[in-house]
């Protein structure tokens, strides 16, 4: 694939590549000096319709440390904020010269949409989907499974509980084309109001459990839990339950930490960001020892470097690691 807009553009192969490169990254991440030749001369535009704290920095350091010029756009900065259209903005940007635009967009389906244009009209410009509505974030699933490697090993066999806010989250669906792809019996977990409708048949052609109870889940024992932010931000017609009640039912709260904690010492807690301390993680999980948080922050910075080397390095993304 020239585009990565979803975790399925990836065969099994092609995934397990990008956690290798990902590897190698890391390493010239812990480095004094970590700049790499790799893309020099290559232009890669950030193009954020949607804030972002994490995924835009590190799309930005990732292509700064590898040599690529590197550009950031905001919607409300550009001239979309005039009236142009996402068609008209993004071939405008390809028009320029850019090898890569890396896209965030309110809109599900946004950035498969750019793609289909650029592929329509014979423009070279690849797309890198950084989040698109409630649809996907495949980079976020692959720094997510990249993370959780280092610290549990071979996920194989592992049980890892995505909980939460599943109906608006575009991590909890690319999580769920990655992780049962490398071995993992993925257990889903929501309250019924923020369980997606027509969940069941995906869960099955997928390969992941769904459950409402979460207590039930850490306490069967879990590897890792993987905790969603809470979208108010989409959720214009309310919230229920109420963000009390969510915290009592699905919070990773003290008592829940200490529970997990006890069945499994070597359990971890994930969480993309931002955070909602408070309400879906206490302070005392977000900051435990046993909290992945900064170790998937960092890890987003090599990922990327890995999917920008696979995309304008390498022929595509396709089997193969750094010569
Ligand atoms: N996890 C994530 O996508 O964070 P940002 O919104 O800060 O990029």
């Amino acid at each position: 694939t020239r585009h990565l807009l979803s975790v399925s553009d990836l065969d099994d192969d092609a995934l397990r590549s990008v956690l290798t490169t990902a590897a190698q990254m890391h390493d010239v991440q812990h480095r004094a000096v970590k700049k790499l030749p790799t893309l020099r001369g290559r232009t890669v535009i950030n193009l954020f319709f949607e804030d972002s704290t994490r995924t835009r920095s590190s799309f930005e350091i990732a292509g700064k440390w590898m040599s690529a010029d590197t550009i950031n756009i905001t919607g409300k900065g550009s001239s979309a904020s005039k009236g142009e259209s996402l068609r008209d903005t993004v071939r405008t940007i390809a028009a320029m010269g850019v090898d890569a635009i890396v896209m965030r967009h309110q809109a599900s389906g946004a950035a498969q949409q750019v793609a289909g244009w650029f592929d329509e009209s014979g423009v070279a410009t690849s797309v890198l989907n950084a989040g698109d509505g409630t649809h996907e974030h495949p980079t976020q699933a692959l720094l997510d499974a990249y993370t959780l490697e280092q610290r549990l090993g071979p996920l194989a066999g592992k049980r890892i509980a995505i909980v939460g806010d599943v109906t608006h989250s575009r991590v909890f669906r690319s999580n769920v084309l990655a992780l049962p792809r490398l071995g993992a019996h993925v257990t889903v977990v929501a309250p019924p109001t923020l369980m997606p409708s027509g969940v069941a048949s995906w869960a099955a052609a997928d390969g992941f459990a769904l459950s409402d109870d979460l207590d039930e889940v850490i306490d069967s024992g879990v590897d890792a839990l993987m905790m969603l932010r809470v979208q108010r931000e989409r959720m214009a017609g309310g919230f229920f339950p109420t963000p009390r009640e969510y915290t009592v039912g699905y919070g990773l709260t003290r008592d829940r930490l200490a529970t997990l904690t006890r069945r499994n010492p070597e359990a971890v807690i994930c969480h993309p960001g931002p955070m909602n301390r408070g309400l879906e993680i206490a302070a005392d999980a977000a900051d435990a020892a046993s909290s992945l948080v900064l170790d998937q922050v960092s890890a987003g910075v090599a990922v990327r470097m890995s999917v920008l080397y696979h995309l304008l390095a390498s022929d595509g993304i396709v089997e193969g690691s750094l010569a």
